[in-house]
């Protein structure tokens, strides 16, 4: 028998699997994982999708080559599939990100966001095997981006309810965990404002506090080689440090070593953005997180030279800024907003910004001053031009406010490529 060679975009293939699997009456048609199901399986077209089964597959690989067309011209972008001598590349020309189809370590993106995690890691050579986001915004945007809709809330995968075959089933064998876990219960900002209205901040605030003892629950299952993790500087101080010294002990209990540095990544994109980073070796000694030299970035440099009038701020709005800063000034505590100093990096952009953009207002000759746009903000974390915004403002403001900054991650990415990338691409991994 000849064997053919055939195509399908990628977004054709996830809308053919999406009306199969109703056509089906499967359970995963109306499950809330269904479009993370369908989109991490394209990805990896060899595994069982999440909440289908054998059955299910092979009826979406039939599918997909019936709704196939021969294949024509290149085929850069794409992930393989092969029915006995029949090949089907899924092809991921119009996603800017696509995945690697060989990757050479794995990684997972916990706690995904918009994926700045998955923007290092991918362009340093690695596989992203499992992304988990709750924000139902940011996933839309990761989509446009990666060509993956995140699964969901991370207790479904690595909850205390579950057991551990269930974790190690749910998560795929990964060599690298990345995980940029929420930082509310930790930071300044939100440790005040939760104080403030009787809430419990740190670990004992029960919806985000607890979230790092996911990442564990994942890493004491699936041992990787290595974690990265992220969050606010003031983790090492929050609770005396008795939270930090909590984090550490617990990531060395499961045979880790752990390292940390708090980085300002003022020197690679224009902002004062002090974070928390942490590397952990599996059975290996401390890594040595590299240092960020040189000058701090001038806030002019990312700037859009005509934004739209949009963005100006309304007087009532500037006059209110003005007012609150000096009645705030004069007590020493609390809201200040000033214009920002084009020549030196921006204050740091948070999840609020989009509001009344206190953080970083450029200051316009002749007008009010005017808050930054997202394409500007997006710079500000060091996301590449070609990566897709959300269509609207307030979403995308909330999303690089929570992001890491890009070329950070890729530093420390590529030293640990560079240490690892071989012998991790050389571990026996199961193709889970
Ligand atoms: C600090 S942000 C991480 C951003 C990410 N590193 C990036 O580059 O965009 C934390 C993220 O965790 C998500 N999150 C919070 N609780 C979650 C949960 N239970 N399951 C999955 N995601 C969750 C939030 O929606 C938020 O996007």
């Amino acid at each position: 028998m000849k064997s053919t060679i055939r195509q399908i975009h990628f977004d054709e293939a996830v809308t053919a699997l999406k009306i199969l699997t109703r056509e089906l009456g499967h359970p995963l048609a109306h499950h809330s994982e269904r479009n993370a199901s369908i989109s991490s399986w394209l990805q990896h077209p060899l595994t069982i999708p999440l909440f289908g089964d054998k059955e299910l597959r092979d009826k979406w690989v039939a599918r997909l080559f019936e709704q196939s067309y021969p294949a024509l011209g290149r085929r850069r972008e794409s992930t393989k599939l092969v029915d006995g001598r029949h090949e089907l590349f899924i092809l991921y020309e119009r996603i800017p990100f696509p995945p690697t189809s060989v990757g050479s370590f794995r990684f997972i993106d916990l706690f995904a966001g918009i994926g700045g995690f998955r923007l290092a890691l991918q362009s340093v050579g690695g596989q992203c095997v499992f992304s988990s986001e709750w924000d139902k915004s940011a996933k839309e945007t990761y989509y446009r981006n990666f060509g993956e809709f995140p699964f969901g809330d991370i207790n479904i995968f690595s909850g205390e309810h579950l057991a551990d075959d269930q974790v190690r089933d749910f998560i795929p064998n990964h060599d690298i965990l990345c995980a940029g876990f929420p930082c509310q219960p930790f930071s300044r900002a939100g440790v005040s404002a939760r104080n403030s209205i009787g809430l419990k901040h740190g670990f004992a605030c029960e919806t985000q506090g607890t979230l790092f003892f996911n990442i564990v629950r994942v890493a004491a299952v699936k041992k990787p080689a290595v974690m990265i993790l992220e969050n606010v500087k003031n983790l090492v101080l929050h609770d005396k440090g008795k939270t930090f010294s909590v984090i550490e002990q617990t990531v060395r209990d499961l045979g880790y070593s752990f390292s940390y540095k708090i980085i300002n990544a003022k020197t690679v994109v224009p902002q004062n953005r002090a974070r928390c980073f942490m590397v952990a070796l599996h059975g290996e000694k401390e890594f040595d997180i590299p240092e960020f030299k040189g000058n701090p970035l001038p806030l002019r440099s990312i700037l859009e030279p005509e934004p739209p009038r949009s963005y100006t701020i309304s007087r009532r709005l500037w006059l209110g800024h003005q007012r609150r800063t000096e009645r705030n000034l004069a007590r020493g505590t609390g809201f200040t907003a000033h214009t920002a100093i084009l020549d030196k990096p921006s204050n740091t952009l948070v999840a609020r910004y989009g509001k009344d953009g206190k953080e970083c207002l450029i200051p316009q000759k002749g007008k009010n001053p005017r808050k930054l746009t997202p394409r500007e903000c997006a710079r500000l974390l060091g996301f590449p031009e070609e990566f897709r915004l959300p269509d609207t403002d307030t979403p995308a403001y909330k999303q690089f406010g929570n992001s890491v900054v890009v070329p950070v991650v890729t530093k420390i990415a590529k030293l640990l490529a560079a240490r690892f990338g071989k012998s991790l691409a050389g571990r026996k991994l199961s193709p889970k």
